[in-house]
């Protein structure tokens, strides 16, 4: 059954999503200047363009809506209806030339997500889903995988470039890597999640995402059949900073690895460098 709350919003957010991906191909092909916004924050005029042109494109066609923007843009009247805009997520990778990015769209109805798309223009990709409604990847029915368990999983994570010094995700990466298939790092949370939304991972996490990095792909893990929630296995909020998203068979293995992981309990223990490298020279 189609969800009547989402009042037609997704064909307006494809649209929107497209023309915003074709801009960041325009740029990615010449490729752009890298400017910071912090140490290793990045940020380029694609970002910038970008934004500025989803915002025209709400302003138009959704005068009454509020927006928050990656890249500033705020709109804040108190409506019950509110756009979460990543305009450039993975810019990283688009500034080193890296084919992994992303236009990430999600709307919120009185603080509940209704709406989310994400666009990867490098592979023709629009991942999109309403509440209530299922998940599509153009316009396909698109599940999660059914791995059911944590050995036989891949899965993926990412790590924060703020404050990156503090963050003790690599421990996470290290045991999980032991107990999965692998851990793959492919630096487009939005991405990541449609990866997990359309089964080709069994899990994702990260520590202190942002709205606009979560807010489309956590409504399309879940209507593909998946489950989000924070690092304790509560609830997902959108300013929880904690996203483990999974196919949910795994889910319960997953946090039960977090909790060991937090607990210092049965840590497989990281080979010290320079114990190997008096190794190697005795070979
Ligand atoms: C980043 C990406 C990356 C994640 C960072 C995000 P941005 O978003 O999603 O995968 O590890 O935490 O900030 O800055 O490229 O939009
Ligand atoms: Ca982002
Ligand atoms: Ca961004």
């Amino acid at each position: 059954m189609k969800s009547h709350l989402s009042l037609d919003l997704i064909a307006p957010m494809q649209a929107m999503a497209r023309e915003a991906g074709s801009l960041l191909m325009k740029h990615f092909q010449a490729h752009v200047k890298i400017e910071y916004k912090g140490d290793v924050d990045l940020v380029t005029v694609a970002d910038r363009e970008s934004e500025a042109l989803i915002l025209e494109r709400i302003r138009e066609q959704f005068p009454a809506h509020d927006v928050m923007g990656e890249e500033g843009a705020r709109i804040e009247t108190g409506s019950d209806y509110k756009w979460y805009v990543d305009p450039l997520d993975g810019t990283t990778n688009f500034a080193h030339g890296y084919p992994v990015f992303c236009v990430s769209l999600a709307v919120e109805r009185l603080g509940q997500r209704v709406a989310g798309v994400i666009y990867d223009p490098t592979r023709d990709e629009m991942f999109s889903a309403e509440l209530g409604s299922g998940a599509r990847l153009n316009e396909k029915a698109m599940h999660v995988s059914a791995t059911a368990n944590l050995g036989e999983s891949l899965v993926a994570t990412g790590f924060p470039s703020h404050k990156r010094h503090k963050n003790p995700n690599i421990y996470f990466y290290h045991q999980i890597t032991l107990r999965t298939h692998g851990v793959r790092r492919a630096g487009s949370a939005a991405l990541d999640l449609c990866n997990v939304a359309s089964g080709r991972y069994d899990g994702f996490w990260e520590f202190n995402l942002n709205p606009w990095d979560t807010a489309a792909g956590v409504l399309i893990v879940e209507e593909a059949g998946g489950r989000v929630t924070d690092f304790s296995g509560g609830s997902f909020e959108i300013a929880s900073r904690e996203t483990l998203a999974s196919n949910g068979l795994v889910h319960g293995a997953l946090l039960h690895e977090f909790k060991e992981i937090f607990a210092g309990r049965g840590l497989e223990e990281l080979p010290s460098p320079v114990g190997f490298a008096q190794d190697r020279k005795r070979d």
